[in-house]
């Protein structure tokens, strides 16, 4: 069984995939490490704590950076509401947070468990790059990163350009890329192919289960978003196509490796993912960009987290 552990500005779509994770039998959650992005780190750890409630289990939450490397916060309360879960009042959990800091954490469990533990992030890389400053052999330590991240055809949705979760540290995801050997990439342009469809959503609201009531209540503002702006009814599992490619690699169907970099200048450009795709540039390959993967098996791991 895969050792995970999830680096997540907890909105919607990152509560859903924690219940991908704990829904799967590939998959033991070791730990939350919690980052500002979708909302404010605090809601990112009260939302975590929340969906351990859900679940019933007893996972340790670290809470991390409140801010980016350089820039300010910049929240999406336009989508995921301002408490981060679609403002669709799921009590306060009892469970406290950890003490020790996420950067800490993810140091101080990667070094007990050497080549162990597989870690996926979900949102701003602040934590990673914290952690890989305060140990440089950290990206040597996990048995692999797997990013929900970046734009890598330039189709983003923060900006004209760029992925949110890059944008919103664009100098931390620039050191990761820099430092980590090799990174698995969950792009936003994946997103887009592989959305889950207005069928796939009556099917997970039918079950009626606890957690598929979560789902509904939690997503209604980003149904509202996208009913709005698309003139249909599906849902961006962004998150969730991450945690599932990292939890069970065998979904992928298609993917290539290339050099990948952030540019953290400009304007239009800022946050933008630069993929070398014709291995031109003769730097080191650091990315396996997921091109494609088996939609039905990732709907189904989706509806076994919502049981
Ligand atoms: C990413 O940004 C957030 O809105 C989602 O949780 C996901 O991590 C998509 O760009
Ligand atoms: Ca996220």
């Amino acid at each position: 069984m895969r050792k995970i552990i999830i680096d997540t500005d907890c909105g919607f779509d990152d509560a859903l995939s924690m219940l991908l994770a704990f829904g799967s039998p590939l998959a033991e959650v070791i730990a939350f490490t919690t980052v500002h992005g979708n909302t404010s780190v605090a809601n990112a750890t009260a939302n975590t704590l929340k969906v351990l409630d859900l679940v019933n289990k007893d996972v340790p939450v670290y809470p991390g950076c409140a801010k980016p490397l350089v820039t300010e916060p910049h929240y999406a309360a336009y989508v995921h509401g301002e408490d981060g879960l679609g403002d669709a009042g799921i009590p306060v959990s009892k469970r406290l947070p950890e003490k020790k800091h996420a950067a800490q954490a993810l140091v101080d469990l990667a070094s007990a468990n050497p080549g162990e533990i597989e870690l996926i992030a979900i949102g701003p890389l602040t934590n990673l790059a914290v952690a890989q400053s305060l140990d440089p052999e950290l990206p040597d330590k996990f048995a692999s990163l797997t990013i929900m991240g970046g734009a890598v055809y330039a189709k983003g949705n923060i900006n004209i350009t760029a992925e949110f979760n890059i944008y919103v540290d664009a100098e931390a995801a620039r050191a990761v890329f820099e430092r980590w050997p090799m990174v698995r990439i969950l792009s936003w342009e994946m997103t887009m192919d592989h959305l889950f469809t207005k069928e796939n959503l009556e099917r997970f609201f039918a079950l009626n289960t606890p957690k598929s009531r979560f789902m509904h209540d939690t997503n209604q503002i980003i149904l509202g978003f996208v009913r709005k702006m698309f003139d249909k009814e599906f849902l961006f599992p962004s998150d969730e196509l991450a945690v599932a490619c990292a939890i069970d690699p065998s979904l992928i169907t298609k993917k290539e490796t290339h050099y990948l970099s952030v540019e953290t200048g400009g304007i239009q450009s800022r946050g933008l993912t630069y993929v070398d795709w014709w291995d031109r540039s003769g730097k080191t390959a650091n990315a396996e960009i997921i091109l494609d993967l088996d939609q039905e098996r990732f709907v189904q791991m989706m509806e076994d987290g919502l049981r």
